[in-house]
């Protein structure tokens, strides 16, 4: 028996560009999600996953898993456990894909490395989902911050001094379809392609200047930068008023730059905020949505519990 967590994720910055082939920028955050897996002999493989929206990324890992790995086994009985609601858009199908296909490498001792699970765990979202980066995977595989470009052509860990500053986040009350945005980009740019493109390159270079300034620990810039990103998502057209509302908000409290995180559509906004300001933005925060307390830089899957067989 095993039990196995991953960690879920916030985009930092980079959003929709990244599905192009630009780089992103994405944390992995405190809330966990938990997979128990035991080896049974009755030759069923059972799912008990009830915070889980479905269990067709927990059947299709393990099926993809005992493939790559060429696991055999006897019957499995999978149970999940989260340690947020799927509300918040932290990618609760990529936490729980690569802890499934974590815990079962781990249980059948097949040695594998982050990066085998990381394309395991991809190949089964892409195969569920159809589109998508995979920045989610990464995060919830590696962990921590990581610039992040498509495919895991590049998975490049960042290592972010936060001392002076901390991410506020808030969620609009709206849930995101991830994939209904993704799509309505792809037909704005059939029809405006110069103009997206654009846009794309824009962010793509705002995410290079946002990883130079957050080594360098300047977040007066990466707040701006923020703004400038938050300007090109709007150009998008994957803002709504709702977040609008809540990144004003934030920013009157004294953010030094706030944007939407992920999608777009509803889900949360994250805001860069010094130490000194916190509580203001929290406030302002709380009276036009949701707090969620998440820290960020959070381990990948790990191992949580191990019992051998006797
Ligand atoms: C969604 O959280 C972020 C997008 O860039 C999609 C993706 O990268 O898979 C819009």
């Amino acid at each position: 028996m095993i039990t196995v967590s991953a960690p879920g994720k916030l985009m930092l910055f980079g959003e929709h560009a990244v599905v192009y082939g630009f780089p992103c920028i994405v944390t992995a955050v405190s809330e966990r999600l938990f997979v128990s897996i035991e080896e049974t002999d009755d030759g069923n493989i059972t799912v008990d996953a009830p915070q889980v929206t479905n269990t067709r990324f927990v059947d299709q890992a393990i099926a993809d898993a005992c493939d790559a790995l060429h696991i055999t086994h006897h019957g499995l009985h999978i149970s999940t456990q989260s340690g947020f609601s799927n509300k918040y858009g932290f990618g609760s199908s990529s936490a729980v894909t690569v802890a499934t296909v974590f815990a079962l490498a781990t249980l059948f001792q097949k040695n594998a490395d982050k990066k085998t699970i990381f394309d395991i765990a991809l190949h089964t979202i892409l195969s569920i989902q159809g589109v998508g980066s995979g920045f989610d995977v990464a995060a919830a595989t590696y962990g921590g911050i990581l610039t992040y470009v498509k495919g895991g052509a590049v998975l490049e860990p960042l290592h972010w001094t936060m001392d002076d500053v901390s991410f506020v986040v808030g969620y609009s009350g709206v849930k995101a379809d991830t994939t209904a945005l993704v799509g309505e980009v792809a037909k704005k740019r059939e029809k405006q392609k110069l103009t997206v493109d654009r846009n794309f390159e824009a962010i793509g270079n705002i995410v290079l200047k946002a990883r130079e300034a957050g080594d360098r620990g300047d977040w007066e810039t990466v707040g701006k930068l923020m703004n400038f990103n938050q300007e090109y998502l709007r150009n998008l057209g994957v803002s709504t008023e709702k977040l609008e509302t809540m990144i004003s908000a934030a920013k009157q409290a004294g953010a030094y730059g706030a944007k939407l995180s992920g999608a777009g559509g509803g889900d949360c906004i994250i805001a860069l905020v010094s130490k000194t300001h916190v509580s203001d933005v929290v406030q302002a925060l709380a009276g036009c949505g949701e707090v969620v307390s998440v820290e960020m830089n959070a381990e990948g899957v790990r191992i949580e519990q191990k019992e051998e067989k006797l």
